[in-house]
């Protein structure tokens, strides 16, 4: 092996989930720069295409700068499979996860890496709430949010943390590795994830940092945040028994029940149509309901938009379809065996739920992208 080989060899990735991140990009580099100067690391930026050219003005910077690197990914959101996929792609030993905003303090990186290496931990990561750490300027209904978050998250995490809800933290490769397949890489709270798939207590320690003010860019946090996180929590809850998707594929079907419900009382009794008119109107609009609410609410992460939003609607329509033919024949089949009606229309409903979940699943919303 060459002897300049050592000089290479990185200690530290940090990973950096960005979405339309491109004014930060540079100042974020640079900061790393004067606080890891002596170490050995790289970064590596994980960008989901932002519309805003970020992932140029990374590969741009790594022209010049062999310890930039950027995970481009196309068709796909989220901050932790992001954060996932980035430490995946290191080899260093040591792996910090960490907002491309600037909000984090990037001077806390060399302190978490020393304490991690000289307490042998699994965990470093950065606490608001613990003394000397701080929201910074957070208003009075986002840190409500925070805290009952954080209380919430008792019902799946196994450690005491103070702040499980924090993006900021270093953890061991080993660490990771022993864990990874047990990830549910939804939403933003990645850390949550990590501590709520350990099988074994982490050794984990908490340093305090101050939240810095977001100077460039926007908050990616939107009211589906709290919906991604629920499904977290539920993942973590029951994911081993049924996919957390599924339960919410079945939640937006029985929401659709009710639109066509709804749509066949109103047009027979306020708009006195035809019932068979009613029933096939109401049929195509709980169908296109359920396919946006999915779309938004089971499959947010692929979310399909433009042209592609149509081309999902017509197999989703297509696979519910041949669903519904299915779950009337099983429900014809089972009645005709002399059982309850409610037993036979139960099992074409179950018959046809999984199925239309399962094409879906494959056909809407995972088929594999054309380069
Ligand atoms: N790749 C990728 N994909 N990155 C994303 C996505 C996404 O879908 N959504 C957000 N990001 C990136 C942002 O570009 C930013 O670098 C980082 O993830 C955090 O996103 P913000 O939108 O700035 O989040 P925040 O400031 O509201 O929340 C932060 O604070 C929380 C503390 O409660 C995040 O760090 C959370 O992880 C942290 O828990
Ligand atoms: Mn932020």
């Amino acid at each position: 092996m060459p002897s300049s080989d050592s000089d290479h060899i990185i200690e530290l990735s940090v990973i950096v989930p960005t979405f339309n991140e491109h004014p930060n990009v540079v100042p974020m580099i640079e900061s790393l720069e004067a606080a890891l100067g002596d170490h050995k690391w790289e970064v590596i930026f994980v960008d989901d295409d932002s519309p805003d050219g970020t992932a140029t003005e990374i590969r741009e910077f790594a022209k010049r700068d062999s310890r930039v690197r950027c995970i481009h990914r196309i068709g796909r959101r989220g901050l932790s499979s992001a954060a996932i996929e980035g430490i995946l792609a290191s080899s260093a030993p040591f792996c910090a996860v960490m907002d491309g905003d600037l909000q984090h303090d990037e001077k806390l990186l060399a302190e978490m890496l020393e304490t991690i290496k000289s307490e042998n931990l699994d965990i470093v990561s950065g606490s608001r709430y613990v003394e000397g750490g701080s929201l910074g300027n957070w208003d009075q209904s986002r840190a409500t949010i925070s805290r009952l978050a954080t209380k919430l998250s008792r019902t799946v995490l196994h450690a005491d943390l103070t702040d499980p809800m924090s993006g900021f933290f270093m953890i061991r490769r080993s660490t990771f590795e022993k864990r990874m397949r047990n990830l549910s890489g939804i939403g933003f709270k990645i850390l949550l994830d990590i501590f709520a798939s350990a099988k074994e207590p982490l050794r984990y320690r908490e340093l305090p940092y101050k939240f810095r003010t977001r100077q460039a860019g926007e908050s990616k946090l939107d009211s589906q945040a709290a919906w991604e996180y629920f499904m977290l929590l539920l993942d973590k809850l029951i994911g081993h028994i049924v996919p957390v998707r599924f339960v919410t594929f079945t939640l937006v079907g029985g929401f659709g029940v009710i639109v066509h419900m709804l749509i066949v009382w109103m047009m027979l009794n306020r708009m006195e149509m035809d019932f068979t008119v009613a029933q096939a109107t109401a049929t195509l609009v709980a169908m296109t309901s359920n396919y946006a609410m999915n779309n938004v609410l089971t499959y947010r992460d692929m979310r399909l938009t433009g042209w592609r939003w149509f081309k999902g609607w017509l197999s989703f329509t297509l696979a519910c379809s041949v669903g519904a033919l299915g779950n009337i024949g099983i429900a014809a089949y089972i009645f005709a065996q002399d059982t309850t009606w409610v037993l036979a229309s139960l099992s074409g409903i179950i018959v046809g739920a999984v199925w239309n979940y399962a094409v879906t699943s494959v056909y809407t919303w995972n088929k594999p992208k054309a380069a």
